[in-house]
């Protein structure tokens, strides 16, 4: 699928206790990213329709499962299409994961294996979902604390396999990368050495910290200075439309919030393209 080129800029992720920064703040937010799942909720669906008609918005969902090997929940998928037939966007996402088992939710994210079977089984998924909903969809990588057994391929070589056999982009989590190299010890520019930097349309960028000598995925801290470096990378080698702020926890006053957006932005701004600059040298 041909991924769109609009720019939407420097977004936050919407929750209704935002919605008075929102209004105090116009031209701070460039777009909105709504959590798919939660717009499942009548009241929640006409809030986020009602903002959607003030700021661009894209759906973000949290459990279709993509890694599950088994079919995607046919409830569960027909709630993402009504979604997305209500809030429209430029692309959907969700998450290189298994949440569901068997019809069981596990509550959180939990990794696929890296092996060439997990590549068959995602990329028919995404296959299907972009034909079936008409728009691109994003898999986003995420943190994890383990590598199952029996991995054959890098995480970086298995997403790019899925990008280049389903034809769907990548949602690059910048925080996501520098989490799973300190822990696992890789360079993080082998992950973005790694992947087709040319299918990045959006990033998340988030804060970390590190308790008891493991690196958290935290969503409630600073965005560290390296996960900075990292954005500008990618940002330098890659067509990135849309760049998501999150922050879930320890909420700041958005004044802050919006510093490390204005600096994300200028990040985008100054960004050297593939296609208008040579790409930026690789760090060693
Ligand atoms: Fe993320």
């Amino acid at each position: 699928m041909i991924l769109p080129t609009e720019r939407l800029g420097v977004g936050l992720g919407y929750r209704p206790e935002l919605a008075a920064d929102l209004d105090r703040y116009p031209g701070e937010v460039d777009f909105l990213e709504f959590t798919g799942d939660h717009c499942f909720s009548p009241s929640l669906m006409a809030q986020a329709q009602a903002w959607s008609r003030r700021i661009p918005g894209v759906c973000h969902f949290l459990s279709l499962s993509i890694g599950t090997a088994e079919p995607l929940d046919p409830e569960y998928t027909e709630k993402v299409g009504e979604v997305l037939r209500q809030l429209g966007g430029p692309w959907f996402s969700d998450h290189l994961a298994v949440t569901r088992v068997q019809g069981v939710d596990l509550g959180h994210l939990s990794p696929v294996a890296f092996t060439e079977e997990t590549v068959e089984i995602v990329s028919r998924k995404a296959i299907y979902l972009q034909e079936r909903f008409g728009m691109p969809f994003l898999l986003e990588n995420i943190t994890s604390h383990f590598t199952l057994p029996g991995a054959s391929l890098t995480e970086w070589d298995l997403l790019t396999k899925i990008v280049e056999r389903s034809g769907c982009g990548i949602l690059l989590d910048v925080n996501n990368v520098y989490v799973n190299a300190s822990n696992a010890g890789f360079d993080p520019y082998d992950f973005l050495r790694g992947i087709p930097l040319d299918r990045v349309l959006q990033i998340h960028l988030g804060g970390a910290v590190m308790r008891d000598g493991v690196m958290i995925d935290s969503h409630g801290h600073p965005v560290p200075e390296p996960v900075f470096d990292l954005l500008e990378f990618v940002c330098d080698n890659s067509p990135v439309s849309a760049i998501l702020l999150e922050r879930d926890r320890n909420m700041p006053a958005f004044e802050e919030l919006a510093g490390d957006m204005r600096r994300a932005r200028s990040i985008l701004d100054g960004a050297r393209t593939a296609e208008s600059a040579p790409a930026k040298a690789l760090p060693a």
